[in-house]
């Protein structure tokens, strides 16, 4: 049989990951979070002062080669209960690197290393393999198939998913909710620079020759400006 392939893109903080983990753990699935994977070659890049500067022509060979050596792992633990979500943990060689991914220097070169067209050659193999059963039975979450979010599964990493889920909200929905997440002050200047770091995000990951960010023809549009995270999950398992 053959294992079940979701892919959920969408645009910067439109929930797609905590609504992807929770599909996946419905339906048996391996969750794979491509955003953390660029977050952490991101993070590698920056340790080895390998940060490709504004204007950079071509990539360093030895970028792309660490990039290629370094295993980025991913693990899921289910809810614990009704009230709590599952948490991923990613790992570069095996060292915990969670903590550090989602900073505001991360997230602030993070779509300048994935405008790179060999960066995202190696990144596109290694989530291909990330969905072999293989690599299933390393991390030991769903058996059933695997359920991947990021911004080009649909158009670019599996075009032949069995589900294509494209989620959307409009920029200042997805603004206050990352400022609910992130457990910022709540200043009107905080709201704003995050406004306009989505904002910036999204039109740089747009606008990129290749894979930009974009709905599959064929993917199903869910608008989650009005909608709850469970009325959500709901609507994709139906789908599923
Ligand atoms: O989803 P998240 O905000 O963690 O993604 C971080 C960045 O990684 C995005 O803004 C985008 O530049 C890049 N990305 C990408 N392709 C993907 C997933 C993420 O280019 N499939």
């Amino acid at each position: 049989r053959q294992a079940f392939c979701l892919a959920v893109d969408g645009p910067a903080a439109s929930g797609k990951s905590t609504t992807t983990r929770l599909v996946a753990q419905r339906l048996g699935l391996t969750y794979i979070d491509t955003g953390g994977l660029y977050r952490a070659a991101t993070l590698l890049a920056q340790r080895q002062h390998l940060l490709p500067k504004k204007g950079d022509a071509a990539p360093q060979e030895l970028l792309l080669s660490s990039l290629e050596k370094a295993t980025f792992t991913l693990r899921t633990s289910p809810s614990q209960d009704q009230g709590s979500l599952p948490v991923t943990r990613i790992y570069i060689d095996g060292e915990d690197v969670s903590h550090a991914l989602r900073t505001p220097e991360i997230t602030a070169h993070v779509s300048r290393l994935a405008q790179i067209p060999e960066v995202r050659q190696v990144m596109l193999y290694k989530q291909r393999t990330m969905a072999s059963p293989s690599y299933e039975e390393t991390t030991a979450t769903g058996t059933n198939g695997v359920a991947m979010d990021g911004r080009d599964i649909g158009t670019t990493v599996f075009p032949n998913a069995h589900l294509k889920i494209f989620l959307s909200a409009d920029a200042r929905t997805r603004s206050l909710r990352r400022q609910a997440e992130w457990g910022e002050s709540g200043s009107p200047e905080d709201l704003e620079k995050i406004y306009q770091d989505i904002v910036e995000r999204d039109r740089q990951d747009m606008t990129r020759p290749v894979s930009p960010l974009r709905k599959a023809d064929d993917a199903v549009e869910v608008d989650t400006s009005t909608a709850t995270l469970i009325q959500v999950v709901d609507r994709i398992v139906q789908e599923g």
